[in-house]
């Protein structure tokens, strides 16, 4: 009966599959992120690379588990002028020299912030 040309049960249909349509969208909007995906998400792909793929306006991050800790790398997201003793224009990251360009993440939430700093710190 659902397809025998009666208008109000065609429209229901279709009001139906137009719901289940945005509830899907929505799912796939707040879906959580891992922290490999935040880290294309929040741009950090622009200036840094990982295993061959992203920026080199920053430092090559594809092992910064191995010489930075968990509470570093969080810092560095949120506040990255916290982490440098003399604050300047210019630092010094393993010998070579970069513009202190990177920009504090305010914005990101606590959770994402431990995601992709745990990721960060998986890379050795
Ligand atoms: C506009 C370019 C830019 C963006 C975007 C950026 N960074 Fe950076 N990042 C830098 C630069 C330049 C440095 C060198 C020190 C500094 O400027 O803070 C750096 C340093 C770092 C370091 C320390 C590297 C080391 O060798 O010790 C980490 C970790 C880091 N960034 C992670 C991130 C993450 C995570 C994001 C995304 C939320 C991000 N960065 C976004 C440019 C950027």
């Amino acid at each position: 009966m659902l397809f025998t040309g009666d208008k109000i049960m065609k429209r229901m249909f279709l009001l139906v599959v137009f719901i289940i349509g945005i509830i899907a969208i929505n799912l796939k909007v707040s879906y959580a992120m891992t922290g490999k995906q935040l880290f294309k998400k929040d741009g950090c792909i622009l200036c840094h690379a990982i295993h061959g793929k992203g920026g080199s306006f920053g430092p090559n991050l594809s092992a910064i588990g191995k010489i930075r800790t968990y509470s570093w790398i969080r810092r560095q997201i949120r506040n990255p002028k916290l982490n440098f003793f003399t604050p300047n224009s210019f630092v010094m990251f393993h010998g070579k020299v970069y513009e202190s360009i990177m920009p504090a993440n305010k914005k990101i939430s606590d959770a994402n912030l431990n995601k992709l700093t745990q990721y960060l710190t998986s890379l050795k």
